[in-house]
């Protein structure tokens, strides 16, 4: 697969996994307790968390410096940077909370619906302005040379 369709491909994917995310908020205000979540949560815990490092990690080490070698709008590529960096300090937060919940340290779901559903709203953000600017950037600019180059370094990620 070309690697900016992979890119638009694990968005969708992302998605999918912040509606799941939202779905367990949801069921925790509604007063389902740790035990009834502990599959759910726990696996999406450690999922989202993988999830969140492939994006940032393919990204940040497979596309970005190979787009930075052409024009972009000022700033952008900072800005998705700092964005990955919030990203990944909500989805820490809100492992922690959840696990501590789930272990029975805390009794307030609270303490990791906030984190949760803003890792959800920075990231939902985050993927449509990559959608709607990146992405269309790079399917102008990237050469083949260029996308074989982010091809090869997101599958080196991966093995
Ligand atoms: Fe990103």
């Amino acid at each position: 697969m070309d690697p900016v369709r992979a890119f638009y491909a694990d968005h969708e994917d992302l998605v999918l996994r912040l509606e799941e995310l939202e779905g367990l908020c949801r069921r925790a205000e509604q007063g389902s307790r740790p035990v009834e979540l502990a599959a759910p949560l726990g696996a999406m815990i450690d999922r989202l968390r993988d999830e969140v490092d492939v994006h940032s990690n393919r990204e940040e080490l497979g596309l970005f410096p190979v787009l930075r070698r052409h024009p972009l709008p000022p700033g952008l590529l900072d800005i998705l940077l700092g964005e990955h960096e919030a990203i990944r300090g909500h989805v820490h937060d809100f492992a922690a909370e959840a696990g501590l919940w789930l272990g029975g340290g805390h009794s307030a779901a609270a303490a990791w619906i906030a984190p949760a559903r803003a890792a959800r709203g920075l990231l939902s953000t985050h993927m449509q302005k990559e959608n709607l600017l990146l992405f269309p950037v790079a399917e102008r600019v990237l050469t083949a040379d260029d996308r074989q180059e982010v091809a090869d370094a997101c599958a080196r990620l991966e093995a």
